[in-house]
């Protein structure tokens, strides 16, 4: 029988927790346990701000998923969120064995990959990935896996991603005190990518946004490696916020309103402005009036997204990357199902839109199929690719990023176990 191990993804978003337990052999991940949405508390824009909150928040959400699988959960891979997270491309070059005159091995990689971390990062940073992009060996570019080649030369070209040491430390500590060991944490972009991008949109070139209550995070794959990524502090909250601004209405009531208009697509909204459409009923909500104009509410959400792709597409000037992401913009996060999202997209990037719904798992999926459980189920797909490769898990880190020494260590260790 294939071996199984359990992993555990718990995304620490800004509106909700949650957790999705997964069993995962080589061939498959299997969810065995989900929390689906726990209201999250203690966390604003992403980050932590009051840890006992957190706490609590975290640890329903776990205990909700714990119950649904029947295990006990002891260690997981977690969501990093918030614009904290900075990206910088960065490159790394070594001998190959200078010692000995053979192929070259997963040691020169390691070797390698450290030496592209010798970058300048201010001493409240830390780096949180370490992505290979592009090896070269002895000059020849475009190497995904160098190991077993000839070669003299080796470097290598890297996406590393790194955010603020005190936010990661809070994080961490609010998952260490609901008695869960953080394997690793992950960076939300980068969870949710692994659960909705295909091979094909990474190798042409794609941009991942993840809208959330109160983040817009954003990874960009090129040649099928990331490349940059980013964090605004501005999401879906914001729209509900507006909606409760423009008609006087209690937030809880806003946020109703907002969910009940997503469901409708106001195609004909665009197009033919003298057109009547009708009026929205508000009546269940006690407000100064009984119904609103669609096409206001509509225009007021318009206005938010407008503005929230258009931060992005600044972003992606910066990056250097405007034109050159044929496979387009992929709108993930429970702001993807914000009425009209695919329509304001396209008209201000000018580029291919879809919505990313999570894949690449099985089992007890019912609840975690909308894409604001990407980011959940990407952490999963994260720990999961450590059992598919047959390394160990990381080692359980007090540190948020991978030591790779460590890890090397144990894997030698495994080599001689039975
Ligand atoms: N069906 C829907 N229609 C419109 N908006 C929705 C829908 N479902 C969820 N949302 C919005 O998505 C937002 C929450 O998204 P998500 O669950 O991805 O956020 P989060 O991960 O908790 O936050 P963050 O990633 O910013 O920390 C909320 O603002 C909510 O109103
Ligand atoms: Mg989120």
């Amino acid at each position: 029988m294939p071996k199984e191990r359990i992993i555990t993804g718990i995304d620490i978003g800004s509106t909700k927790i949650s957790t999705t337990v997964a069993a995962v052999s080589e061939s498959k991940v299997s969810v065995i346990g989900v929390s689906g949405v726990v209201e999250s508390k203690g966390v604003k824009l992403g980050n932590v701000n009051d840890i006992d909150s957190a706490v609590e928040a975290i640890s329903s959400s776990l205990e909700r998923a714990e119950r649904m699988a029947g295990v006990s959960v002891s260690s997981a891979f977690v969501t990093v969120n918030g614009s904290h997270i900075l990206t910088q491309n960065s490159h790394g070059v070594v001998a190959v064995n200078p010692h000995q005159n053979s192929d070259i091995s997963s040691d020169d990689v390691g070797r390698v990959t450290e030496a592209a971390q010798a970058v300048s990062i201010p001493s409240n940073r830390e780096i949180i990935h370490v992505l290979p992009r592009d090896f070269i060996v002895d000059g020849q570019t475009g190497i995904k896996d160098p190991i077993g080649m000839s070669g003299v030369r080796l470097e290598v070209e890297t996406n590393i991603i790194h955010g603020s040491s005190t936010a990661m430390k809070n994080l961490m500590k609010c998952v260490q005190q609901v008695g869960v060991t953080v394997e690793e944490l992950v960076y939300v972009g980068l969870a949710s990518a692994h659960a909705v991008l295909t091979d094909t949109e990474k190798e042409l070139g794609t941009v991942l946004v993840d809208i959330g209550g109160g983040t817009t995070s954003m990874i960009a794959y090129l040649d099928g490696s990331p490349i940059y990524s980013c964090v605004l502090p501005i999401g879906a909250r914001h729209v509900t916020n507006d909606i409760a601004i423009g008609l006087r209405a209690r937030l809880e009531d806003a946020e109703k309103i907002k969910l009940k208009l997503s469901l409708e697509r106001p195609d004909y909204l665009s197009s033919d402005k003298s057109r009547r459409i009708e009026d929205f009923d508000v009546a269940e909500f006690g407000l100064d009036t009984d119904s609103v104009p669609r096409r206001l509410l509509y225009e007021i959400i318009d206005a938010r997204l407008n503005e929230i792709f258009s931060l992005f597409a600044l972003e992606l000037k910066k990056a250097n990357l405007t034109g050159k992401l044929p496979a387009g913009v992929v709108i993930t996060g429970g702001g993807a199902l914000t009425s009209g999202v695919e329509k304001v997209a396209k008209n201000v990037l000018k580029m291919p839109v879809r919505i990313g719904y999570p894949k690449g798992v099985t089992g007890l999926i019912d609840e975690i199929q909308g894409p604001a459980f990407a980011a959940t189920v990407g952490a999963v797909l994260y720990g999961s690719g450590y059992v598919k490769s047959g390394a160990l898990l990381p080692f359980r880190k007090s540190q948020g990023k991978m030591n790779f020494k460590v890890s090397k260590l144990l894997d030698k260790l495994k080599s001689f176990l039975p």
